[in-house]
């Protein structure tokens, strides 16, 4: 049986956060997890605990991952003895995280809220946006809200970590070229299409239209589903600036890997844009 999903909205400055956040494709985390676990999550779970160590000489206490989806690294902390909290605005992610993390034998506190609005029960010390993330904020008033959301929610030692696209994705880099590869967990087999091209990015509106698709096999079934959705296009200098605005967040780095010895630049081994926030001293916990 071949099953056809597809949503295509407007590309363009009308483009707003709801109806551009690829909802259709992360509705199906049973796919997001065999074709996104590619990952070296240990390594990167390693390089947070690092930078954390870095900027503050201890181990944080309590984690959150933001928009966390089928949450590898969160599960990652979880099993590591950290408490974790999850949250994503998609029920069927936390869902099956919820599942995930009991089969694992693990405990964490999993939401379902909008990155731009959470309240979480208690602050947390370290919080992170992980994989581009964060450039399902559109606007700058949703980048806002969201960096003043988060920093209400830190501990007076709060680190915020964010993975962002390299600046030169956007100037001919390798996201204006859709990757295709394929993923298997026993008869499950996905072929994932990711990325978009020069015709889709909006300078204007700072918007990249990309497209996702899985194409699924699993036994005789067959599915197809496609969605495009926007990211947001970030410089860093613009970044700053957003930070500036929202109050309550020093800039520490900006990093091009995960790796505490490799700057922000333009040289090969520079391929993403890692950030790192730290709460002001002097902005106030929540009560
Ligand atoms: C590319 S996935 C990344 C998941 C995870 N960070 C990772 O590293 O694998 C993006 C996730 O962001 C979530 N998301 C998008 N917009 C959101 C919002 N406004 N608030 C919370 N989660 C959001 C989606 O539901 C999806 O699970």
């Amino acid at each position: 049986m071949a099953e056809m999903c597809s949503l295509h909205p407007k590309p363009g400055p009308s483009a707003t956060a709801d109806a551009a956040t690829h909802r259709e494709f992360y509705r199906y985390p049973q796919y997001y997890d065999v074709a996104f676990g590619y990952r070296d999550v240990v390594a990167e779970v390693d390089f947070l605990l690092q930078c954390f160590r870095h900027y503050r000489n201890r181990d944080p206490n309590t984690v959150l991952e933001i928009a966390c989806g089928v949450g590898y690294h969160a599960l990652e902390f979880a099993k590591r003895g950290y408490a974790v909290t999850a949250l994503d605005l998609q029920p069927e992610m936390i869902a099956y995280l919820r599942h995930k993390a009991q089969s694992h034998g693990v405990k964490m506190d999993l939401l379902i809220a909008d990155m731009r609005s959470f309240e979480l029960a208690r602050p947390v010390e370290l919080a992170l946006n992980l994989l581009t993330s964060f450039q399902y904020l559109l606007t700058n008033e949703d980048i806002v809200a969201h960096l003043r959301a988060t920093c209400r929610n830190l501990a007076p030692e709060g680190l915020y970590i964010l993975e962002l696209n390299h600046p030169r994705e956007y100037f001919g880099g390798s996201l204006l070229r859709p990757i295709h590869w394929t993923a298997t967990r026993g008869d499950l087999e996905i072929e994932a299409i990711w990325g978009a091209t020069e015709r889709g990015l909006d300078p204007v509106a700072e918007l990249v239209e990309v497209e996702a698709a899985y194409h699924v096999r699993e036994g005789t079934e067959k599915r197809d589903l496609e969605e495009r959705g926007y990211l947001r296009m970030l410089l860093p200098g613009e970044l700053e600036a957003l930070v500036e605005l929202a109050g309550g967040f020093k800039l520490e780095a900006f990093y091009g890997d995960f790796d505490l010895s490799q700057p922000l630049d333009a040289s090969e081994r520079s391929w993403r844009m890692i950030v790192v926030l730290s709460k002001h001293e002097d902005e106030p916990a929540r009560e």
